[in-house]
This record gives C-alpha cells, sequence and structure tokens, in this order.
C-alpha cells in the first residue's frame, strides 16, 4: 500500500446519524479517479476529495450510456479489523461488462489496490451498526465528447464509498412482488449479463407501475417468450420447491450475482440440491397451488437476502412462506452477514481482509 497519490480533503465532512443511513445517501471524503486515453491507456488511480466531476456536455456517456458498474462492500469486523467480501469477484465481472460495452479493460488489481486504499483512508466512515457496511461504487464512464456512435477513446473510473444501511426499508422483512407480463429487462444477446445503467433505466417503469399497484418490486421474465423466469428487480432469484431450491440458470440475460454464487455454494454446503434451470412462471404458480414452494427470495451485493412474501401473477396472487421469512432465507441471512461481519468463520475464503 501507500503507492496511490493522495490529495486529501481538508475539512472531512460531517458524518450521518448511522440509525438514518438508508442506501446510497451519504458519500465519504474521498473518491478514486483513474484516467483512460486511447493514447496513453489506463492512467495510474489517484485518490482525492469526493466532489462533482466536470464533464462536457458531449461525452459520449452522456449519449449513448457506454457505462459499466459494480457494487461491493467493506466491513469492521468484531476485532476492529477491516475486510471486503469477495473483491476480486466484482473485478472480474467488471471487466466482463467492460467488454461487453466495448470499454478497454483495466488491470484488476491496480483498481482493487485502489480500492483498498481508498477505504483504508476513509475506514472512519465504515459504521458497525447491525444491517450496516461501506457500499463500494467503482464505474466507469465514457468520456469523449463526440456525437458518433462508436466506442469512445476516453473513459474515467471512479470509485465511490456510501455507509448504507438495509437496501429496502422493509430490511430482512418479506417483500410482495408483481410478475411483469408487459415489459422486459433484457433479452438473449443483448445486455442483461453485463452490469450497465441501461439495464437498470429500462427497469425503472415496470418498478414505479408495481409501486403505484402496491408492490415493492416485479419479477422479470423472459425477453422472448414472457415464460420464464429471470431476477426479482434487480437481485437474482431463487425458489425452495419440495424441497428442492431453483434459480434460473445463467441464459446469458441474467446477471451472475456474486451473492447468487455465495448462496448456491452455501446451501449445497449444507447438503440442499440447488438446480441451476429455466423455471416458468406457470411451473411456480402450479408448485405454489399444491403447495410445494416453500420459499422464494432475492439475493444481491445490496439487500444480501430479500424475501419474497407474496407474489401476483395475472389475477392469481400466492402468499409464500405464510407471508413470513422462510428457515433457508433466514439462515441465509444470518450466516453471510455472519461471515462478512467476522462473527463467523470464513470457511469459504471469502473475505479479504485490509492490512493496515
Ligand atoms: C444489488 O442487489 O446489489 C444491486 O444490483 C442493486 C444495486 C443496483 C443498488
Amino acid at each position: 500500500m501507500g503507492k496511490i497519490q493522495i490529495v486529501r480533503r481538508e475539512q472531512p465532512k460531517t458524518k450521518p446519524d448511522p440509525e438514518k443511513l438508508g442506501f446510497g445517501q451519504y458519500f465519504t471524503d474521498h473518491m478514486l479517479v483513474m484516467d483512460y486515453s486511447a493514447e496513453t491507456g489506463w492512467r495510474e488511480p489517484e485518490i482525492v476529495p469526493y466532489g462533482p466531476i466536470s464533464l462536457d456536455p458531449s461525452a459520449m456517456v452522456l449519449h449513448y450510456g457506454q457505462e459499466v458498474f459494480e457494487g461491493m462492500k467493506a466491513y469492521t469486523l468484531e476485532d476492529g479489523r477491516i475486510a471486503l467480501f469477495r473483491p476480486d469477484m466484482n473485478m472480474k465481472r467488471m471487466n466482463q461488462s467492460c467488454e461487453r460495452l466495448s470499454i478497454p479493460p483495466f488491470d484488476p488489481e491496480t483498481v482493487l489496490e485502489g480500492i483498498v486504499e481508498l477505504v483504508s483512508l476513509d475506514r472512519d466512515w465504515i459504521p458497525d451498526g447491525d444491517d450496516t457496511s461501506l457500499y463500494i461504487r467503482p464505474f466507469i464512464i465514457a468520456t469523449e465528447p463526440c456525437l458518433g456512435v462508436r466506442a469512445a477513446k476516453e473513459y474515467k473510473l471512479i470509485v465511490i464509498l456510501s455507509p448504507v444501511g438495509s437496501y429496502y426499508p422493509e430490511g430482512i422483512h418479506p417483500v410482495s412482488i408483481y410478475v411483469e407480463d408487459q415489459f422486459v429487462r433484457a433479452v438473449r444477446g443483448g445486455t442483461g449479463a453485463a452490469k450497465t445503467s441501461g439495464n437498470y433505466a429500462a427497469g425503472i417503469k415496470a418498478q414505479e407501475t408495481a409501486k403505484e399497484q402496491g408492490f415493492s418490486q416485479v419479477l422479470w421474465l423472459d425477453g422472448v417468450e414472457k415464460k420464464y423466469i429471470e431476477e426479482v428487480g434487480s437481485m437474482n432469484v431463487f425458489f425452495k420447491i419440495g424441497g428442492e431450491v431453483v434459480t434460473p440458470a445463467l441464459s446469458g440475460s441474467i446477471l451472475a450475482g456474486i451473492t447468487r454464487d455465495s448462496v448456491i455454494t452455501m446451501l449445497r454446503s449444507w447438503g440442499l440440491t440447488v438446480t441451476e434451470r429455466k423455471i416458468s412462471v406457470e411451473e411456480l404458480f402450479e408448485a405454489a397451488r399444491k403447495g410445494l414452494l416453500e420459499e422464494a427470495f432475492g439475493t444481491g451485493t445490496a439487500a444480501v437476502i430479500s424475501p419474497i412474501g407474496t407474489m401476483k401473477w395475472e389475477q392469481e396472487q400466492i402468499t409464500i412462506a405464510g407471508g413470513n421469512t422462510g428457515e433457508y432465507a433466514k439462515k441465509l441471512y444470518d450466516t453471510i452477514t455472519g461471515i462478512q461481519k467476522g462473527l463467523l468463520e470464513d470457511r469459504f475464503g471469502w473475505m479479504k481482509e485490509i492490512q493496515e
């Protein structure tokens, strides 16, 4: 550590009330910035005071959405050490997203070292209350001023940090879901498997409509037949049906979630059968009608586990696990957050400790 040039903020900002963090509303004192140009390639990262950036109004990201991002988290462990959860996976996935968006790949070790240095510098911002963490948002934008539709020749990689509480105000309490049968989030061959802003922009209309009708989120179906389940809101989705856990297979339009991967590993280690396959909404509702749908939950970095209490499809509404948090949703949440906070043994080697 210590190689990266740091320009420190002169006056540290006032920290938010740790009881009222919400999600993504507060930002720390510093940010990491790394520039790219076709002539120089990616330059060395720098840490500078957090603040607005200057962007030409013709910057290509503003017009054609050439952007990728990641979401990852840092924690203060019980004994005061700091650790990140599976950060190598985020670096790898971000480069895969870059590939899809024709953004030049970066050196994952350089960026991860920069993130470690940034988190270490702003360590006083890591909250330590229940259900809190420091959310890390790396992203890359096309900054070249040009209105031609092509890959840009200039980019900016930025990493910002945000102390967060629960993603959903409901926390680990079950949410109500509406099966979206009009709009789709992504199609195979599109950008659904990349973490890029356009996928999220495409989902907002359905989310707003669901909210107006009293639902927390939507269940996304495939973009071709509108028959097979893909994701829930901005999360991967799991179902426990007749003792077996089923999650949609990564078909090309689904994001390969890091929490998804962790959940599969953990459930298998507990002896459960986890199958990655196509699952139709008809099959799911039929299982519910027969009393076989035992649990449903979303998985993601932001919320970790989000149980689904009710689900509405056309005119039919089902209640799952009696509208309560299911046994495995609870156990997964407690175990994953327990590992993240250093309360449970890190038996899969997921935590990367930050050396001082
Ligand atoms: C996540 O579950 O981590 C997400 O993708 C949500 C994020 C876009 C806020």
